[in-house]
């Protein structure tokens, strides 16, 4: 019977972009998913984009664009990403979707019945000029302790310490450098120490790895303790039902959103959600990195006992990646995008990469470059590529593209190939990709040294036939290796069934033997990597030093002064007197106007950051200051064509230069 099968991967934030740390993921997962359906099981896989939260409520105000936009533009990014390594999801969804919100207030509503929600008033940091509630690691200061500046709200850079926010000295809003005030606000909390028994019996189950069973004991050992699970508003989240002002915190409805995407995938293929969620003909896996273990060990698990869900029949946590043995860093160019990446190479490089390296367990993984080159040369091209390449075309060209018959050397040869299938498959079933890979390449070393004794280069100009058995084996060791390596390289194996002219490769077909047979034109396979397009990858992922707006965001002080103009530079700028004409709001920009100009008896449409703080109907008839020589350019709402002169920090405090009502349009302003 086959299995039945769902599997997640957690879900990326929708305020980044997927770098190659996040690949070691989802590459792992796609692998396993991969092997899986390739064994005939049925198999979902499952994801979608984390979208709420403050840092997407923060992103989207800075670039002056709803946050539904801005996670729109996240999501086809982030699909565009997985494409181009492969990672190929059943239903790559939003946890800012309707099914969403549905089942994340269906689980609020039955914990609170359960009696596992509590409310209590909470003390919080309030900036009163961005009108919002800063998590702690949006309000930043000088250590209570060590009395390092600029630190986080949580804690200290310098010494370690962690503290509340409140406890700062000279605390700043991280964003716009006010001094936050202080605010009592209810809060609601789920009690998680109420499921402490069901947890500890999930676990001892075999829910999680032992390594992560271990850190679970800790954590049992230092108490559970109550989940803060509400925001205030302004919050791009759920409101949570019966309130006005209070929004989930994004950590609640994120897991949710598995099922979220689950569902949507159900609705849309005849599906029952409840059977394929709840019930125990499928199981269950939830794919996660070692960083938000509490989450999918405690939280998670707690939530979905408590409002009558069964949780995962295992959490798989992997490592973090470290690249030349450090974190990834943007000085050194090791934060490499995944666009980046497929911009310069061949994503099934970096499958093969990672899955020579993962296991089942919970350690860093490490991209050492240079091995990486090697090993992509060695393996690929030296191995798996070099056997088709000695093969392919010599049958094509000087035997009809026709194989024969395996003789009992080839036999042999194919016998320990197939031989390998059981303890492959259970190292893949197992997470032992390190240990699926080793016995691959060895068996495609085997293969190759097949190739040296019998010499094909030189028996084909004395006996044909002969060459073409051996041909014949050469062939079926490609095939039975390519079905090995199919979960990793799904497009190398897509040419091989391509270019030996057979259907889709699954397990099922490692025993059959190809003899008879004709085979197509063989087509490259792999290139080789050389050094210089991974070092220019590289250069070119080194961070610039110039802030993105997003990390600017983080202090105002570290702003940095933008590069000399000189006197020059300046007298180019053409100002003009202006009348607005017509001012109205832009459809889908909370802070853009777009103005209609007389600038002397010439028409120009402006779009002008300045909605916070002026209202279009008291901007109609005002004579105002015109930048006449900007380059038009091109925005998302349409295009502008040129400025107006306005000044200010941003919100209310925003100041439009006027002109003498008399001033008349396209006159020169000094
Ligand atoms: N949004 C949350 C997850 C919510 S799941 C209900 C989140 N997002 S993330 O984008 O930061 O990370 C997504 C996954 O990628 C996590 O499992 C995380 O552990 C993994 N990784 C992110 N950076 C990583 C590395 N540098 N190395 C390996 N895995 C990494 O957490
Ligand atoms: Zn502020």
């Amino acid at each position: 019977m086959p299995r039945k099968i769902v599997v997640t991967s957690a879900l990326p934030y929708a305020n980044g972009p997927i770098h190659i740390g996040h690949l070691v993921e989802y590459l792992q997962t796609d692998i396993w998913v991969r092997f899986q359906k390739m064994c005939g099981n049925q198999c979902f896989y499952f994801c979608a984009d984390d979208t709420h939260g403050t840092p997407i409520m923060i992103s989207a105000r800075k670039a002056g664009i709803e946050p539904k936009e801005l996670i729109g533009q996240m999501h086809k990014e982030h699909k565009a990403d997985f494409d181009s390594f492969g990672v190929e999801f059943d239903n790559y969804y939003s946890t800012h979707s309707p099914e969403n919100r549905y089942f994340s207030e269906l689980i609020f509503t039955r914990l609170n019945e359960a009696g596992a929600i509590v409310t209590r008033d909470v003390e919080q940091t309030y900036c009163d000029k961005c009108k919002m509630t800063l998590p702690d690691r949006y309000v930043r200061g000088t250590c209570p302790r060590c009395k390092a500046e600029d630190q986080y709200g949580d804690s200290c850079e310098a010494c370690s310490a962690t503290y509340q926010p409140t406890e700062l000295i000279n605390a700043y809003c991280a964003t716009c450098g006010a001094a936050p005030t202080l605010q009592t606000s209810k809060h609601y909390f789920f009690k998680l120490a109420d499921y402490e028994q069901d947890l500890r019996e999930l676990i001892a189950g075999g829910y999680a790895q032992r390594s992560v069973a271990n850190k679970l004991d800790e954590w049992f050992k230092a108490g559970l303790k109550d989940w803060d699970i509400s925001r205030d508003g302004p919050y791009f989240g759920f409101k949570i039902p019966g309130e006005e002002n209070k929004f989930f915190y994004v950590w609640l409805d994120a897991p949710i959103g598995y099922m979220a995407s689950a569902k949507n995938y159900c609705d849309r293929n005849d599906l029952d959600f409840d059977d394929l969620w709840n019930g125990d003909e499928y199981e269950l896996y939830h794919f996660i990195g070692k960083d938000i273990m509490y989450f999918h060990s405690l939280f998670f698990p707690a939530m979905l006992i408590g409002s009558g869900y069964r949780p995962a029949n295992k959490l798989f946590v992997h490592g973090f990646l470290m690249v030349n043995g450090e974190k990834m860093s943007k000085s050194r160019g090791t934060f490499i995008k995944a666009s980046m990446y497929a911009k310069h190479l061949n994503g099934e490089y970096l499958r093969y990469y990672y899955a020579s390296k993962l296991t089942d367990g919970i350690e860093d993984i490490d991209l050492g470059i240079a091995d990486f080159i090697g090993k992509t040369n060695s393996d690929l091209v030296g191995k798996y590529a070099n056997l088709a390449s000695r093969s392919g075309p010599m049958l094509t060209k000087k035997l009809d593209g026709q194989l024969g018959r395996l003789d009992e050397q080839g036999k042999e040869l194919i016998n320990k190939l197939t031989s390998a299938k059981d303890q492959i498959i259970q190292n893949y079933e197992g997470l032992n990709f390190a240990a699926a890979v080793r016995a691959i390449s060895a068996l495609a070393d085997e293969a190759n040294r097949y190739v040296e004794q019998n010499e094909p280069w030189t028996t084909i100009k004395t006996d044909p036939e002969k060459t073409r058995r051996t041909l014949t084996a050469i062939i079926n060791a490609v095939r039975i290796l390519t079905i090995y390596l199919k979960p990793i390289l799904p497009k190398y194996a897509e040419k091989v069934e391509q270019f030996l002219n057979v259907g889709k490769l699954s397990f099922a077909d490692v025993e059959t033997v190809l003899e008879n047979h004709k085979i197509n034109n063989f087509e490259r396979l792999f290139e080789r990597i050389d050094e210089e397009q991974v070092n220019t990858m590289i250069e070119e992922s080194k961070d610039t030093g110039v802030p993105k707006p997003a990390e600017a965001a983080e202090g105002q002080a570290a702003e940095p002064f933008k590069p000399e103009c000189t006197i020059d530079d300046f007298a180019k700028i053409d100002l003009r007197i202006a009348k607005v004409v017509k001012a109205e709001p832009v459809e889908g920009a909370d802070r853009l106007l777009s103005l209609l100009l007389d600038v002397g008896g010439t028409a120009r449409t402006v779009l002008t950051g300045i909605a916070t703080a002026y209202k279009p109907e008291d901007l109609t008839g005002k004579t105002v200051v015109y930048f006449a020589n900007l380059k038009p350019r091109k925005m998302k709402f349409g295009l502008s064509e040129g400025m107006i002169l306005a000044a200010g920090t941003g919100g209310k405090d925003i100041f439009m230069l006027t002109a003498d009502a008399g001033a008349k349009p396209g006159q020169k302003v000094l």
